[in-house]
This record gives C-alpha cells, structure tokens and sequence, in this order.
C-alpha cells in the first residue's frame, strides 16, 4: 500500500496539530450551541473521529452518506445514498468533510439542511483544492488548501483503497492510469 505513495503531503502529526487548532476554534464558537455534528461518509470518518474526540462540550452526531465520484473524477451529480435520522430544524449545524473539491457535494448538503430549517450551516474540512471549484461554495474550518492533485489517505480513498493511511499522501499516477 505504501508504495504506491509518490509523497507524503501531510504526516499525521501535521494533521494532528491543526486539528487541535480547529477544534479550538470550532469549540470557542459552539460550546454553547449544541451543535449537531454531521460527518459526511465514508471519507469524513477518520478525521471527524478525531475532531471529535478534541471537542469536549455537549454536541450530537449523525452521519450523511453522500457520493458524487466514480474512480478519480467528479461527476458533479450528487447523491445522497444515506440521510441524517435528527431533526435538523432550529439545530446549528456543522458539516465534517475530508475534502472540498469541485463543491458540489457540500453545496447540495448546505442548501438542503438550510431548507430543513437548520438554525445555521457550516463546514468543517480537513482539505481545501480551491483551484478546482465549480460553484460558489467555501469552508468555514479549513485544515490546509491541497494542490491539484489525486490525494488518498486518513479518510480519502481512490476506488475504496488507502482510507486507513494514518497520513495524506499523493497517489502514484501509475495506480490510476491504467
Ligand atoms: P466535490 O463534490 O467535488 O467537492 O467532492 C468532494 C468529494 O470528492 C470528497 O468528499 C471526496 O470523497 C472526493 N475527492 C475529491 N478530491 C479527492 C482526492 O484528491 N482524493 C480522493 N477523493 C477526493
Ligand atoms: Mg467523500
């Protein structure tokens, strides 16, 4: 698995580190709020386990399962495969994802829980390609801005593979171009 890591972009100490700076942010803003924490599915799971872990006040979670990839490109369609069971109105809510790409997919989810009627609407994600955006959406906790390239790790999967990397790493081409 490792070798088909052409480099490491960011160890899991670099990420552990900036997490603990975002849980701190997101905990001075929310500690009061009962926020319900709504991790996107499957690549949000390891880094919403450990945001998670770092926000020591009231808050819920429900998870939304949402998918608009097949193998390393976007399809810009978005598909909720799996919804929150909460009631999301009058609720402040913060969206975890692992990666804002095109923006599709948190567009979608954003405008669909502010007609729900939630209270507020935010992001939360471990990554930011700002060069690929496709609609007007922004992150609100952003970890770092990658480059535009296929990443894979700590959540991020190419064709299910390499979620467990305790890192974020770029894919060897040569995985993916076949
Ligand atoms: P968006 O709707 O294009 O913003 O797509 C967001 C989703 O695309 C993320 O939740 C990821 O699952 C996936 N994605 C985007 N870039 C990458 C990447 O570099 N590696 C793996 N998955 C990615
Ligand atoms: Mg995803």
């Amino acid at each position: 698995m490792n070798n088909d890591i052409e480099r490491v972009l960011y160890s899991e100490e670099e990420l552990s580190n900036r997490m603990d700076q975002m849980a701190q942010e997101i905990t001075a803003n929310y500690e009061d709020k009962k926020p319900l924490v709504v991790p996107v599915m499957t690549g949000a799971m390891m880094f919403s386990s450990e945001m998670l872990k770092r926000m020591n006040f009231l808050l819920n979670v429900d998870i939304v399962k949402a998918s608009s990839y097949v193998g390393s490109k976007s399809t810009g369609e978005v598909k909720l495969v799996q919804d929150v069971r909460s009631d999301v109105k009058g609720r402040h809510v913060i969206f975890m994802e692992d990666i804002i790409d095109t923006g599709h997919t948190l567009k979608y989810l954003k405008e669909l829980f502010e007609k729900r009627g939630a209270a507020s609407v935010k992001i939360c994600a471990m990554l930011d390609k700002p060069d690929t955006r496709q609609v007007d959406l922004q992150g609100d906790y952003v970890g770092f801005s990658a480059p535009d390239e296929f990443l894979v790790g700590y959540g991020l999967d190419y064709d299910g593979f390499y979620r467990n990397l305790p890192y974020i790493g770029v894919l060897k081409k040569s995985v993916y171009e076949k």
